[in-house]
C-alpha cells in the first residue's frame, strides 16, 4: 500500500489554548504534524509519513515558506512509494497557496491542502475529522487515478482555484466562489459521495519558479473617495526602491468597477510600465472581460489570488485560471 505523506506548515490546525474554553485565545502553530497525526484514531495503521516545512500562523505565509514547500513536495511526490501529499496549513491564506500550488503541480499525484478554524485543544476541534477526510481524498484521488491540487475542509472538497475563506469564524468558513464543492464528502456509511472523473487541470510549470525571487506585486482596493493616492505613492518610492513594483492587482467594486480618481492613477502606472488586473472585492461571482477593457479582468480569482496569479505570469508562467 502506497504511504501518504502529511507536510505541516503549521496554522490552527496546530494550535493550542491555555484555556480552551475561550475559543479566540489561542497560538496558531505550535504542535508538529505528527503530533497533529496522533490525535487522529482513524489514521492509526494508515502508512502515513510526516514532514515539518514550517511552523507558522498562516498570515505570515511568504515566498520562502512557499519555496520549501515546493522543494518538499517535488522529493515526496517523485517518490513511487507514494500516493499523494497532504499539507496541513491556517486558512488565513489557505486560497493563495492552493492557486499557487495549482499553477506549479504537474497534476500527476493528488496534493490535498485542509486547516481548521478551531485550535487542537477546543472541545470542538475541528482539525482531526479534517485531517482524517483529507488523507481519505488523497487515497481515495489515488485509486481513482485522479492528481491535481484540492482543498478538504468541513467535509467538501473544493478546487484550488475555487476555494476562499469566506466567514471569519464558522466552521464551515470556506466556499466555492459561486462554485460547488468538487465533491461532497459522506459523513455516515449510508451514502457514496460523488465523485468526478478528474481534478481540474493543473498549470504544470514546476516547483523551479519558486526558486527565483518573485517581482514585487501589491493589492489596491476601489473603494469610497478612492483616488488613487496610493498608486501614486507606491511609483513614486519604485523609483528609488531595491524591488521596484512591477504589477498591482485592484481589487473593484461590484463587478470590478474601479473609482475614477484611482482610474486616473492606475493609468499613469501603465504608462509606467507596471501591469495591472483587475478583480474584485466581491466574494463571489469574479469579474468577466468585457470588450473595451483597460485592465485584464481576472476572472473567478480573489485578489489574493490573482496577486499569485500575476506574480508567476510576470516570472513567465501565465496560469491566472
Ligand atoms: C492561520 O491562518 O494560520 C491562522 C488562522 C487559521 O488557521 O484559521
Amino acid at each position: 500500500m502506497q504511504k501518504v505523506v502529511i507536510l505541516g506548515t503549521g496554522g490552527t490546525i496546530a494550535g493550542t489554548a491555555n484555556d480552551p474554553s475561550r475559543a479566540w485565545a489561542y497560538q496558531a502553530a505550535q504542535l508538529s504534524v505528527a503530533q497533529l497525526i496522533e490525535a487522529v484514531p482513524a489514521l492509526q495503521g494508515v502508512p502515513l509519513e510526516a514532514v515539518q516545512v514550517a511552523q507558522v500562523d498562516s498570515k505570515d505565509m511568504s515566498w520562502s515558506i512557499w519555496r520549501q514547500l515546493g522543494r518538499a513536495l517535488h522529493v515526496q511526490l517523485a517518490r513511487d512509494d507514494v500516493a499523494g501529499v497532504v499539507i496541513t496549513h491556517g486558512t488565513d491564506t489557505l486560497e493563495e497557496t492552493a492557486c499557487l500550488l495549482q499553477a506549479l503541480h504537474d497534476g500527476a499525484k493528488p496534493v490535498v491542502l485542509t486547516a481548521a478554524m478551531y485550535p487542537a485543544t477546543s472541545p470542538d476541534a475541528d482539525g482531526p475529522g479534517n485531517l482524517r477526510d483529507a488523507v481519505r481524498v488523497v487515497q481515495e484521488s489515488a485509486r481513482r487515478g485522479l492528481g491535481g491540487v484540492v482543498a478538504v475542509m468541513h467535509g467538501c472538497v473544493w478546487s484550488a482555484i475555487d476555494v476562499r475563506k469566506t466567514h471569519s469564524h464558522a466552521l464551515d468558513a470556506f466556499d466555492g466562489g459561486g462554485a460547488p464543492p468538487l465533491v461532497a464528502l459522506a459523513q455516515d456509511d449510508r451514502s457514496e459521495a460523488v465523485w468526478p472523473s478528474a481534478w481540474p487541470a493543473c498549470g504544470r510549470f514546476g516547483w523551479g519558479y519558486l526558486e527565483v525571487n518573485p517581482p514585487r506585486v501589491e493589492i489596491v482596493c476601489s473603494h469610497a473617495d478612492a483616488d488613487g493616492w496610493l498608486v501614486r505613492a507606491m511609483l513614486a518610492h519604485a523609483q528609488t526602491s531595491a524591488r521596484p513594483l512591477k504589477g498591482i492587482v485592484v481589487a473593484g467594486t461590484g463587478h470590478g468597477t474601479l473609482h475614477e480618481g484611482l482610474t486616473q492613477a492606475l493609468r499613469e502606472a501603465t504608462q509606467q510600465g507596471i501591469t495591472v488586473w483587475r478583480s474584485s472585492r466581491v466574494a463571489r461571482g469574479g469579474v468577466l472581460a468585457r470588450e473595451g477593457d483597460e485592465w485584464p479582468a481576472v476572472p473567478h480569482l480573489t485578489a489574493a489570488q490573482a496577486r499569485v496569479a500575476l506574480t508567476l505570469s510576470l516570472l513567465g508562467a501565465d496560469h491566472a485560471g
